[in-house]
């Protein structure tokens, strides 16, 4: 079995030969079942002091799951061999599988365990013991249905869990949930979409006002930390390591960890919030090949995933390849550096796969960042197109042909963009498109999905496609700050929407090749939003040929709350962002109602305080393709597969400032769920309301 097929998962049980290879590739010990059910041996007494970070479990399959534990030096000793034991049941009466895993200062005492040969829609209890009978809390995992299996499937998905700045309610009213429903609706899986930590790091002292209305908690301190502006960066793998160490020690997040297998995949916070391939753009751009190898080598050490380490590493061990920080000098015709520095730091792990969920569903999970052209964002050429009076955004227009660069539609790249009434040469008109996925993984990408016989493809996807923008071309004059284009406003560049000739591309590939039944689900907007996606939207076509749905974050600041705190109250435009309700009320999210029926709506809704007029000033064509946008929620999405529809429910609780001491997590602020039905080749999807219980903030 070779790297390119270790991490993908067989349409049937693994053979014990092609378990053997499979653990060897993914650097994982291996766990064969036991010859008939037995008690276990073991003499494991709970010591959760000598196992500080917990245990996890991650990326099921029919048969089988990766698990995981980190057993350091503590004051009860040390450890180097641990016995891991999967049983039938919660007591451990009926042990079915059971294994050795060592650990060691080489993997940061962290270890993995691929546990093969399991039964398929199985739930199993596992758990470690070192040699002296010191064990793990007890964790609770579970196995996906076998691909014939056409019973409804259940996922959570999750991003952006700011540990710093935030508590977990959302994982804890997560697992309140689950434990009150019916077995056979219960969760199947976390999918986890990114930004399971962030590097960027206050120091309390560095910031004594806080962020926004949050406190600031000492979480972690860098041994080899570089500062920027008032935060701290991670710069070696021991940095990285104490992230993920610091991070594993909130209750919350561990016993979701400990209820459930994980199903991981990065987004950029893992390595750097401004990073790209092995790139970091603060202010310059930093050349940074031993970071993003370290950030990899965390990851590996504290997800447990059938993730692939190129080369012949130590059976459990990352192999760091050697690498130099050096700029990019050599771009393909997709912008992927192929300076051997850089094709060696973002190779040094493969983290896009598949899983497959029973018969309803494949998941493909790409890797949205290793392989990224240079975003807009930090693009020098882009700087004088950036519409500096208007808080967080971006020119539709203008981004699309920055974008696009020589492939232009009709192969016409304009000579001259219009910006505040001056005709400014393309900086681009000669340029390659950007590429967020990068040659190789788009290639494998588009495989995956045109080779996928089940009738839901899901897209687990670290940052979202739905256009989020406004109509500022519409602003009234009085307003007294004039919108430099003829054309709408996005809400940022740093995702899909700034990646808009690859958006386009894959999604011609869908439609020519008759695929139906896409949805991706998406992390990184810090907002709930669902939708149908097309390439263009008016003034251009709007032709849907997929459903998306975005979770808000368990806990980092989103863009409402960041305009709230962040705009001046007497900024022209505040009025568009932020609602202040008459009498001292607290203030809502605008920028919802803005982004689904313009500006007007919100200056309207501002002046009148009444809804019915906010509405009546609606332009419908800023967001014919949204059924729903809420920037400022919190919480958790859950998708339901079943084969003739895909019910996503979004969970939303209250921004969570403080750790809710309840066991639901505390209150729901809503709950809101949206169905798409299967759709045939040749018709659209269509995502429409289903449910809702709460009261939505200006999602009208
Ligand atoms: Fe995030």
């Amino acid at each position: 079995m070779d790297d390119r097929t270790a991490g993908e998962l067989l349409s049937r049980p693994m053979t014990r030969r092609e378990a053997v290879a499979t653990a060897f590739a993914l650097g994982a010990a291996l766990a064969w079942p036991l010859r008939g059910e037995r008690r276990s041996l073991g003499t494991w007494r709970e010591c959760r002091d000598c196992y500080p970070q917990g245990v996890a479990s991650g990326d099921p399959s029919a048969d089988g799951v990766i698990l995981w534990t980190r057993r350091p030096p503590t004051t009860e000793g040390s450890a180097s061999r641990l016995l891991v034991e999967i049983a039938a049941d919660e007591q451990f009466r009926n042990v079915v599988s059971s294994s050795h895993a060592t650990v060691s200062a080489a993997t940061d005492w962290t270890c993995r365990v691929l546990v093969a040969g399991l039964g398929p829609a199985r739930e199993y209890w596992y758990r470690f013991t070192d040699e002296r009978g010191f064990g793990s809390r007890v964790g609770r995992t579970l196995t996906t249905p076998a691909p014939s299996d056409r019973r409804p499937v259940q996922f959570a998905f999750v991003s952006c869990q700011n540990v710093q700045l935030g508590a977990c309610n959302a994982y804890r009213r997560m697992i309140w949930e689950d434990e009150h429903r019916a077995p056979a609706d219960r969760l199947m899986f976390v999918l986890h979409l990114g930004d399971f930590v962030y590097e960027i790091v206050w120091y309390p002292e560095d910031r004594p006002q806080g962020y926004y209305a949050r406190h600031i908690r000492d979480i972690v301190r860098y041994a080899h930390g570089e500062q920027h502006s008032d935060f701290h960066v991670p710069t070696t793998v021991d940095d990285y390591r104490a992230l993920y160490r610091a991070y594993l020690l909130d209750p919350d997040l561990q016993d979701a960890r400990a209820r459930w297998p994980f199903v991981p995949v990065p987004d950029n916070h893992e390595f750097s919030w401004k990073g790209w391939q092995s790139q970091e753009s603060f202010g310059a751009t930093l050349p940074a090949q031993t970071r993003k190898v370290a950030a990899n080598q965390a990851w590996f050490e504290y997800q447990p995933a059938r993730v692939v380490r190129p080369g012949a590493p130590n059976v459990d061990e990352f192999h760091a390849p050697p690498v130099t920080d050096a700029p990019l000098r050599q771009l393909d015709e997709q912008g992927l550096g192929v300076d051997p520095d850089n094709l060696a730091a973002i190779r040094s792990l493969r983290v896009y796969r598949s899983l497959r969920l029973g018969a309803n569903a494949e998941m493909i999970l790409t890797d949205n960042r290793s392989f990224r052209s240079e975003p807009l964002t930090t693009r020098a050429e882009a700087a004088p197109f950036r519409p500096t009076s208007f808080p967080g955004v971006v020119s539709e227009d203008v981004t699309a042909v920055l974008d696009a660069g020589a492939a232009a539609p009709n192969a016409s790249p304009p000579a001259t963009i219009r910006f505040n009434g001056v005709d400014v040469p393309n900086p681009r008109r000669t340029a390659p498109p950007l590429s967020t996925l990068g040659a190789t993984q788009k290639e494998w990408f588009l495989d995956r999905l045109r080779a996928a016989t089940t009738p839901w493809k899901l897209w687990g996807n670290s940052v979202a496609m739905l256009d989020w923008r406004t109509d500022f071309q519409n602003l009234p004059d009085d307003v007294g700050t004039h919108w430099p284009t003829t054309g709408y406003a996005l809400f940022g560049d740093d995702d899909w929407s700034g990646y808009r000739h690859e958006r386009a591309e894959i999604f011609d590939f869908v439609e020519r090749n008759g695929i139906t039944g896409l949805a991706t689900v998406c992390g990184d907007r810090h907002a709930f939003l669902a939708g149908v996606l097309s390439s263009t939207l008016p003034p251009h076509r709007f032709h849907p040929i997929a459903a998306e749905f975005v979770t808000g974050s368990i806990s980092a600041p989103g863009l409402f709350e960041a305009m709230e705190f962040g705009l001046p109250r007497d900024h022209p435009l505040r009025a568009v962002y932020v609602y202040q309700p008459p009498g001292g009320a607290a203030a809502e999210p605008a920028i919802n109602l803005s982004m689904m029926h313009g500006v007007r709506s919100s200056l309207e809704l501002q002046r009148t305080h009444d809804v019915r007029q906010a509405l009546a000033a609606s332009n419908p064509d800023v967001a014919p393709h949204l059924s729903f946008a809420d920037t400022g929620g919190h919480g958790y999405a859950v998708v339901r597969v079943a084969p003739e529809d895909l019910t996503v429910e979004f969970v939303c609780i209250p921004r969570p400032i403080e750790r809710s001491a309840s066991a639901d997590g505390g209150p729901l602020a809503y709950r809101v769920r949206h169905r798409v039905r299967l759709w045939g080749a040749g018709e659209t999807p269509k995502v429409v309301r289903a449910s809702r219980e709460g009261v939505l903030p200006l999602v009208l």
